[in-house]
């Protein structure tokens, strides 16, 4: 496979996270948060923001399919792997990869709702301009990129290259 082009550098990585970490210990401080990583995609970047975070923190993990080509989502969203622990009453941190058409994050917000947390935020790594139409708000908000298929730092292409330490994309 090609070698990737660097869109966002692990320096520039660091910084943002460092900064949104920030803003999280800020406006959570004196809470508990419940950090809900979306699987896979979230896992590098949960990693790294948790390390950011000095509120006390529990962690548990949704996992859910989109049906669709490699490459774009189609719509169809399902749960295959629920959460592990009851959100009833807790401040809820939703962290994901990325944020497209905004389809996944509506469909695990309202999933989400109905478990009753005492609040919910967004925390997305990436957004590309076309959410804007989905309107999911982000809180919290690592880069917006230009409408371009990234991989790396959690991000895969059929299933690699999320292991790389920086945001690229593949030359077509
Ligand atoms: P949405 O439902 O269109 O917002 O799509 C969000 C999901 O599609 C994310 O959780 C990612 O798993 C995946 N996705 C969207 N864009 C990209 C990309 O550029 N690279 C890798 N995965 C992506
Ligand atoms: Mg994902």
């Amino acid at each position: 496979m090609e070698k990737p082009k660097v869109l966002i550098t692990k320096e520039r990585i660091h910084e943002r996270v460092e900064a949104l970490g920030q803003e999280i210990n800020r406006d959570y401080s004196g809470t508990t948060i419940t950090v809900i990583g979306i699987l896979k995609g979230s896992i590098v970047f949960l990693a790294d923001l948790i390390r950011q975070i000095h509120v006390p923190l529990f962690i548990d993990f949704v996992e859910v399919s989109t049906y669709g080509d490699d490459t774009k989502s189609s719509g169809g969203v399902k749960i295959i792997k629920d959460l592990s622990h009851s959100i009833e009453g807790h401040d809820v941190l939703v962290v994901e990869d990325i944020i497209d058409s905004g389809l996944t994050m509506e469909y695990i917000l309202k999933n989400l709702q109905t478990k009753k947390p005492r609040s919910l935020k967004v925390c997305a790594f990436l957004e590309k301009p076309v959410n804007v139409k989905n309107k999911i708000k982000i809180d919290y908000k690592g880069f917006t990129i230009e409408d371009k298929f990234v991989i790396g730092y959690g991000l895969d292409y059929k299933g690699f290259m999320r292991n790389l330490d920086y945001v690229g994309y593949l030359e077509t």
